[in-house]
């Protein structure tokens, strides 16, 4: 027997209509804050993500599904999506129509990492690109983007942890200081954050070992040694999320695990996740574009985990999902209703009502049942009297509330109820 590849899921017809709610949401936040959507393809170069996300990161080294096509081609399915979409960015001459342009995506990811609660292999990611400008009022509105999407699915204690990474100007000076005093530590880290040390000496900071979280307390962090353009980016970011009510805190310690970022980094994170706490992250990356082969064009941007958003949502227990349930089954009392409920139901449907009766001629215990299974709104059941009456009981199965409304007007009724 055939079995899904590890790390993957099949999201399964009675789940789906999460996802679409989610999907309804999220698209509609996009909308308000005027950001378009972008879809591109699911592989593409290695060198593509090699080149932006680093060589040297967790991502390029050790997580990407990466093989050779047929016509020996190296390409990767993609680990996350602003490289394809700066790629797309600059094939398309996007920049030339906008001055600022705002893009969003929805769309699956692929990394080989050790699947675990909310960390999988292919897991599906949302994310914002703001492409154009180096202003430090977007870095905000990205963060408000993405803490107002939150907010909607009215997801609390959310942390948001920010930091300047700095730039080539104020960076490599910081990288040399901090990479001699990790030197005398260096027996006392962990191994993964000894090798890193001289490709990546900020990510040591950033690691949650316990042992390196201990042997770093003491050094010095780039805050200090941010150059005035950075410092000054940085209060202006402060400043506007101040302006926007947004609560933050400083976390001179995060650097993020991509390499492509200067200036603002930032996560928001949720207690309620347990050690995959990282609802969503993002930053600063002026320099991709250029390195990609386009026009120096600042940017900035987020991406957040969409299993992520559902495990919350799951605990939160407070969100209706809206469930795309039936409007209403028909159940019918005896083998003459039969044909009659099945007229009705396509002819609810035509009407634009989602309806439901039973094919599989059950017995009105069972057709009873199967209305409840699929969460049915609204129930009716059909015998003799109902046919020549003309009207019908309707039981409403959340409070068992009876309404009697005649054939003619149940499509009103049900139209007021479903909005
Ligand atoms: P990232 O931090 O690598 O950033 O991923 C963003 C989010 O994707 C994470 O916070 C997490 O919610 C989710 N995620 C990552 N890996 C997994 C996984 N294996 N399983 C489940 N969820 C996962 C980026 O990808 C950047 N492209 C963000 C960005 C956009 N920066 C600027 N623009």
């Amino acid at each position: 027997m055939f079995r899904s590849i590890k790390g993957t899921k099949d999201i399964l017809p009675d789940e789906i209509y999460k996802w679409q709610f989610v999907e309804k949401i999220l698209r509609e936040n996009f909308h308000r804050f005027n950001y378009k959507e972008i879809r591109t393809p699911i592989f593409e170069q290695t060198s593509l993500f090699s080149r932006s996300i680093g060589e040297s990161t967790d991502i390029v080294g050790k997580e990407m599904y990466s093989f050779l096509d047929r016509s020996q081609d190296s390409l990767t399915l993609k680990p996350e999506g602003t490289a394809s979409v700066i790629r797309a960015f600059i094939q398309n001459n996007l920049g030339e129509a906008h001055q600022l342009t705002k893009v969003y995506y929805i769309s699956p990811m692929f990394r080989q990492e050790r699947p675990q609660a909310g960390r999988l292999r292919q897991f599906h990611q949302f994310g914002a690109e703001a492409i154009g400008s180096s202003n430090a009022s977007v870095d905000a509105d990205v963060i408000a983007l993405a803490i107002s999407i939150y907010n909607s699915f009215k997801i609390e204690n959310n942390i948001l942890e920010i930091n300047s990474v700095g730039c080539p100007k104020c960076r490599p000076q910081y990288r040399t200081i901090l990479q001699k005093e990790l030197l005398t530590v260096a027996d006392k880290l962990s191994p993964e954050s000894r090798q890193r040390i001289m490709h990546n000496p900020m990510r040591v900071l950033d690691s949650k070992d316990e042992s390196d979280k201990n042997a770093t307390k003491e050094m010095p962090l780039i805050f200090n040694f941010l150059c005035s353009d950075c410092q000054n980016h940085f209060s202006d970011l402060q400043k506007y999320l101040n302006l926007f009510k947004i609560p933050f805190t400083i976390n001179n310690r995060l650097v993020r695990g991509l390499d492509y970022y200067t200036r603002t980094a930032f996560e928001i994170s949720n207690s309620s996740l347990g050690s995959q706490d990282a609802l969503a992250g993002g930053g600063r990356y002026d320099l991709l574009c250029e390195e990609l082969g386009g026009k120096s064009t600042p940017s900035v941007g987020f991406a957040a985990g969409i299993e992520r958003l559902l495990m919350v949502l799951e605990k939160n227990k407070n969100i209706d999902f809206n469930s795309e349930a039936p409007e209403i089954y028909f159940v019918s009392a005896d083998e003459t209703a039969r044909e009659f409920c099945i007229k009705t139901t396509i002819d609810m449907r035509l009407n634009k009502i989602s309806a439901e009766c039973d094919y599989l001629n059950r017995s009105v215990k069972a057709q009873m049942r199967d209305a409840n299974r699929q969460n049915a709104k609204f129930v009716a059941v059909i015998g003799e009297r109902e046919i020549e009456s003309k009207s019908i009981n309707l039981k409403q199965m959340s409070d068992g509330k009876e309404t009697h409304v005649t054939l003619n007007s149940l499509q009103k009724f049900l139209t007021k109820h479903t909005d």
